[in-house]
């Protein structure tokens, strides 16, 4: 199929919008990555997402609203610490577990009887969900496995004729996907660590947030059930492998002269991805260098780590995934 590609202006969007209400797919820009949109309630065309992805159908999506008044078509009811979540850091990075509704399809879910609710606060997501006139139901735009996409050209490399349109928007400011929070037990959980951490939400609300165990494990420890079923999948992964360094930046950084200097003698290209501490820089750069080095036909990165609190944990969490779990402490 032709991929159509929208600019960012009102007619075009709406285009988009209908497009979506007669069951097709559209790639939209958002604060966090691309997402991959469907009609929530149309069951044939969120399947169709999956098969655009090559992602398993267990994995549940997360809807996306333009309206506080939209809620309401998506969840069954609001718990109290949801509410005040939303209220201050809707629309934004951060996706809201909550029980589902009898009209959201089991598609949508992988067959939970809870959704994610998401509001993004970029204008031209929220142009295009309001467009759109129904929740949509969107996983981030890349085939699975691979970066999430944060640039048009990065959606189009791996979805140019497998989706109806793309709206050819920005790259996006967050580059790392929304916090995922569980709001459905006696205190909020954090399933995915992204941009509003845990730190953020104790300071604004002063309550008790705790994290899903899993992000502390390795997917090949016995124990390791993470609650939101995508975590449990290979993620990010580059053609390249990937190599973490950590530790004291001087030590890191002659370990990784050395280690490269030995690869490039065998024949490989090598480079270096090094954000120093800035995490805010990491997020909104990493998916994107990670596909640039790939065109590079690059054979191996070594990953500068990061302080691994607030926004440096969130980013770590990908990077540690794009690695495999694969770390040099220096
Ligand atoms: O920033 C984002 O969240 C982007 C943009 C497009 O909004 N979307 C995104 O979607 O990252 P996706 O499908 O790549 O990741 C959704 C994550 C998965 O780990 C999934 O398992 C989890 O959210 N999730 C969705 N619904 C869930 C539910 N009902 N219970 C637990 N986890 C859920
Ligand atoms: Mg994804």
């Amino acid at each position: 199929m032709e991929t159509l590609k929208f600019e960012v202006d009102q007619e075009s969007i709406e285009k988009a919008g209908e497009i979506i209400r007669k069951g097709g797919l559209i790639a939209f820009p958002t604060e966090t990555v691309y997402g991959l949109g469907a009609n929530a309630y149309d069951s044939r065309a969120v399947r169709s997402v999956y098969a655009a992805k090559g992602r398993p159908s267990d994995n549940p999506m997360i809807v996306h609203i333009a309206h506080f008044d939209q809620l309401e078509d998506v969840v069954s009811e609001v718990p109290e610490v949801g509410r005040q979540l939303m209220d201050v850091f809707w629309p934004g990075p951060m996706t809201l577990i909550m029980k589902k509704n009898d009209e959201i399809s089991d598609a949508t879910t992988g067959g939970l009887d809870t959704v994610g609710v998401r509001m993004p606060s970029n204008r031209t997501a929220a142009a295009f969900l309001n467009s759109c006139r129904v929740p949509v139901a969107a996983p981030s735009a890349n085939l699975s496995g691979k970066p999430s996409p944060t640039t048009c050209e990065d959606v189009l490399e791996d979805m140019d004729g497998r989706i109806d349109g793309i709206i050819m928007g920005e790259q996006c400011d967050v580059g790392i996907e929304s916090t995922v929070i569980d709001v459905t037990g006696d205190h909020p959980v954090i399933l995915r660590p992204g941009f509003i951490t845990a730190e953020m939400i104790r300071k604004s609300l002063n309550i008790e947030v705790t994290y899903d165990p899993a992000l502390f494990m390795e997917p090949d420890q016995s124990d390791f059930h993470p609650k939101a079923p995508g975590m449990k999948y290979k993620h990010y992964s580059p053609k390249a492998d990937v190599q973490i360094v950590e530790g004291d930046q001087e030590k890191a950084l002659q370990i990784i002269g050395e280690l490269s200097t030995k690869a490039q003698a065998e024949g490989k290209k090598t480079a270096l991805i090094d954000y120093g501490r800035d995490s805010r820089e990491a997020a909104r750069d990493f998916f994107a260098r990670l596909r640039e080095l790939d065109r590079e036909d690059v054979d191996i990165i070594y990953v500068y780590a990061l302080p691994e609190e607030d926004l440096g944990f969130s980013v770590m969490n990908r990077m540690l995934k794009s690695a495999g779990y694969n770390v040099i402490h220096a």
